[in-house]
């Protein structure tokens, strides 16, 4: 049995959705619930030439064993998720704890139409925040509230005790970085909650002592969408130049690109209780990484960025993802003792 937490160590958008859809597939969880704010979150699976996005199924959907699970804590769009289960093709398997917080069309209107919010802070205009602040106020609908979501409610906390108890694997999956945490973060350009692995648990009615391993996942070079501080930032034209370009998966927004911040990674490590890290995008580091699956055929370039960026984070890197696509990964977990 067991039950894996897996996070995003930076600014967001690290490829948390491609390292939990890897990890799926080898370990076979039963169960993959994810955490986090809400429809706020964009993440990408590429499955072949397939490129997917999803902002409120879990990203492990493409292990198609797997229940799919959306935690208490998490804001649900019930239109999102609509859309979602439909393109998806993931009715049947995936459930909606009755206690979310849910999202109305005046939430968007208000995340839209507030200079502070959407201007000087740059949210992503989900409705997120003003749906958080009613949650707050305990005005805010729940799942069980709403006709659309009767289908699909569930005591998530329940499904994932009673799948440890049967000695199964849990994958839970966080959404955002430790960087915008609400409560760790660069306040105010942060999000409307904590984002680091224990508030996953929490989201998900997991209790600290039953989380096994918390992989964090870094980006080799670490991105950053909206507003707020970016100690490691550089320009367009230098980021241009490296073939670095990104865009937003829920604003389309360009993303803000940085150099390795060793001492956000040992921070970010720290509170997220990292046992073991992840990091994406080796193939910015060393282009001649790209699409590798063993870690002896990584450059002397890419190896040297390894170490170092182990010493920082202080735990083992055990995955090592060397492009886009799911299986463009090297998987040393088993090398752990
Ligand atoms: P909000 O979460 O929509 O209120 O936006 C607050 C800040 O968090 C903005 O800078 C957003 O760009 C950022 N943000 C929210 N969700 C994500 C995410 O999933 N990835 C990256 N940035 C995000
Ligand atoms: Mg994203």
């Amino acid at each position: 049995m067991s039950c894996t937490i897996i996070v995003g160590g930076f600014f967001g958008d690290e490829g948390k959705g491609k390292v939990v859809a890897h990890v799926a597939h080898a370990d076979k969880p039963v169960i993959i619930s994810r955490g986090g704010v809400g429809p706020n979150a964009g993440h990408t699976v590429q499955v072949g030439n397939h490129e997917y996005s999803v902002r409120m199924v879990p990203s492990g959907f493409v292990y198609k064993k797997a229940k799919l699970c959306i935690g208490s804590g998490v804001l649900v769009d019930p239109r999102v998720l609509a859309y979602e289960i439909e393109t998806l093709g993931v009715k049947g398997r995936i459930f909606v704890d009755k206690r979310c917080g849910v999202i109305t069309e005046d939430h968007i209107a208000r995340d839209k139409g507030s200079a502070h919010l959407a201007k000087k802070i740059g949210s992503t205009g989900s409705g997120c925040g003003p749906a958080n602040s009613d949650r707050v106020m305990r005005v805010a609908p729940q799942a069980k509230d709403v006709p659309e979501l009767a289908e699909y409610l569930l005591d998530v906390p329940k499904a994932i005790d009673d799948a440890l108890k049967k000695g199964k694997t849990v994958l839970l999956e966080g959404t955002q970085g430790f960087g915008i945490s609400l409560y760790f973060g660069t306040y105010p350009f942060v999000t409307s909650k904590d984002t680091s692995a224990s508030q996953i648990a929490a989201d998900n009615g997991v209790g600290p002592t039953k989380i096994d391993d918390v992989i964090v996942v870094f980006k080799a070079y670490p991105t950053r969408v909206g507003e707020g501080p970016f100690n490691t930032e550089m320009s367009f034209a230098k980021s241009d130049a490296m073939g670095i370009q990104e865009f937003g998966t829920v604003t389309h927004r360009k993303r803000r690109i940085g150099g390795w911040d060793g001492g956000m990674a040992k921070y970010s490590a720290m509170i997220n209780g990292c046992t073991q890290a992840a990091i994406t995008g080796i193939d910015h580091v060393d282009k001649a990484c790209l699409g590798v699956t063993e870690y002896g055929k990584l450059t002397k370039k890419a190896k040297a960025f390894l170490k170092q960026a182990e010493e920082d984070i202080g735990s083992p890197i055990t995955l090592i993802s060397t492009g886009p696509e799911i299986t463009q990964i090297i998987d040393i977990r088993d090398e752990l003792v």
